[in-house]
């Protein structure tokens, strides 16, 4: 196997040309901390649509479900996350719900190459309990709400190019895992190092 550390990351950043890497998964996963660090390696820049969607409202997320709703924050999300696609590569941290909509699954399927950070229900707990301002998760079984939400989303976010396990590993061996993911998908084999 290839190894990240062997991987020419101009190569990748080439080899994306405009597609952004956009990051997809469940709450917890590690999309945003793993992307930072992914974005500082590829050097691209990072971008999380959360942060975004916050500055675009001038409130933060749980303002805007408790003031406007879902619904409204879908349809805001939906606009944020094309509008930074189309600003060129990036790596691309979207919230977990992003990718449930077909016409934002359909943009990054043109203009990104999309990873999933999947991760087990234990990883996923331990991780969303150290924040409190996820709405979806303000409720009195959050492990329900995670399994609940595993059921419904794990098959659709199965259909990005790239699955990567999100293990309790060191955050640099996941971003190796992802690079190595990446690497493998847009650079032609013959160009990869020999192992
Ligand atoms: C959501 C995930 C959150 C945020 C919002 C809704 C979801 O982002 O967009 O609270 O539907 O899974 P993170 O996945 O970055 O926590």
């Amino acid at each position: 196997m290839t190894l990240a550390a062997d991987i020419d990351c101009k190569q990748i950043r080439e080899a994306l040309g405009a597609r952004s890497v956009v990051l997809v998964g469940l709450m917890g996963a590690g999309k945003s901390s793993i992307g930072r660090r992914l974005g500082q390696r590829l050097g691209l820049p990072f971008v999380d649509a959360d942060t975004e969607i916050e500055k675009a409202a001038g409130m933060t997320i749980p303002e805007i479900f408790e003031k406007h709703g879902e619904p409204y924050f879908r349809s805001g999300e939906v606009r944020v996350v094309a509008r930074l696609l189309d600003a060129g590569a990036q790596v691309l941290a979207t919230g977990g719900g992003a990718y449930m909509n077909e016409e934002t699954r359909a943009r990054i399927r043109a203009q990104g190459v999309s990873v999933w950070l999947k991760a087990d229900l234990d990883v996923l707990l331990k991780r969303v309990r150290r924040r409190a301002d996820r709405p979806l998760l303000k409720a009195d079984d959050p492990a329900e709400v995670l399994r609940r939400l595993m059921d419904q989303r794990y098959p659709v976010y199965a259909e990005a190019d790239l699955t990567v396990v999100s293990r309790e590993a060191s955050h640099e061996d996941i971003v190796d895992d992802v690079i190595t993911a990446i690497a493998g998908h847009v650079v032609p084999a013959k160009d990869l190092p020999a192992s």
